[in-house]
């Protein structure tokens, strides 16, 4: 009642209107007077976003960012699946990034145990097969997909209805498997068949040796725009660390971003893509290992 009495309405709009403030609303449930609506404290983390939204560069307002993250798990029987070493973290710290920077974010998420942000619009699937269908609907609308998801290249052949028992598999079990689509080729195919410049598709790389050479491979076999490439040999980056070093690719160029959390890199990336998406390439001529920062890596130390 407080919340919605046309006193506290009129002096919260002229706060707004005369003085500039900015509001983060109160959350919505069980109040302490016992009455339920609008009127409880907002979140700490809530708060805490909405002030860092107010002090970074909104330079993805009005952009629709579709981030893919984390593994996907392919069923075995109804106990049992396929998955492999993905958290989700660097995905997430994309996503959060990007809504941070203004972008109306949807995140199609694999099963992860991985807290996210406020704000992003959630998709939870479980297998391959879902994370296209998820993936392929929301891509339509998109400016920009970025698939940093482990995606599962292949599945069972066939899911047992029943839990396997081990006296039905003998000493040494084979398992039948085929392919799963390839999300992002699919993407890169369907935008050339339509001859469309958009989404812009950015994929990412996870290798353990020929870092660049694979990556730029991938680049040309899924017809897409940017590969993030990493190295998951190292222990302080790729797979289920908080931090990350990763080189930013497109067809002639390349940015190294140096090492640093996964929230620094993701702001770093999303530096790279800003002249891509305002369609320029993502960064000075690569020479391999030598090639600069983008020029907008200024933000190093801020964030
Ligand atoms: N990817 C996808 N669908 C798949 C497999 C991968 O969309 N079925 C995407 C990933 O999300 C990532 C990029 O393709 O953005 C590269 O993934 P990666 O596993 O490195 O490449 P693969 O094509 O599977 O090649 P390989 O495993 O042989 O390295």
């Amino acid at each position: 009642n407080m919340w919605n009495h046309p006193i506290t309405v009129d002096n919260l709009k002229r706060l707004r209107d005369i003085a500039g403030y900015h509001v983060v609303a109160p959350g919505v449930g069980y109040l302490a007077c016992r009455w339920v609506g609008a009127g409880r404290l907002a979140e700490p983390a809530d708060i805490v976003g909405a002030a860092a939204c107010l002090r970074t560069p909104q330079d993805l307002a009005g952009k629709r960012v579709v981030v893919s993250s984390g593994p996907t798990h392919e069923a075995l029987d109804p106990a049992r699946y396929l998955a492999n070493r993905s958290s989700g973290k660097m995905g997430i710290a994309m996503a959060h990034a990007a809504h941070r920077r203004g972008a109306a974010v949807t995140l199609v998420l694999g099963p992860t145990g991985q807290p996210v942000p406020a704000g992003i619009t959630v998709v939870a699937v479980e297998s391959a097969l879902q994370m296209a269908q998820a993936v392929e609907q929301a891509a339509a609308s998109a400016d920009v997909v970025v698939m940093a998801a482990a995606v599962a290249d292949f599945r069972a052949a066939t899911i047992a209805p029943q839990k396997l028992k081990r006296s039905s598999l003998g000493a040494t079990p084979t398992l039948a498997l085929r392919a799963n689509p390839d999300i992002l080729a699919g993407l890169g195919a369907a935008r050339q068949k339509a001859k469309a410049q958009r989404p812009l598709l950015v994929g990412f790389a996870a290798e353990t040796e020929n870092v660049l050479a694979y990556a730029r491979d991938k680049l040309v076999r899924k017809q897409i725009d940017v590969i993030v490439a990493n190295d998951v040999s190292q222990a302080d980056a790729g797979f289920a660390v908080d931090t990350n070093r990763v080189i930013v690719i497109d067809a002639d160029h390349a940015v190294h971003v140096p090492f640093g959390t996964k929230a620094e890199v993701a702001h770093r990336v999303w530096d790279a893509l800003l002249p891509r998406l305002n369609h320029a390439p993502v960064g000075k001529k690569a020479n391999g290992a030598g090639a600069k920062p983008a020029k907008n890596a200024r933000r190093k130390g801020k964030r």
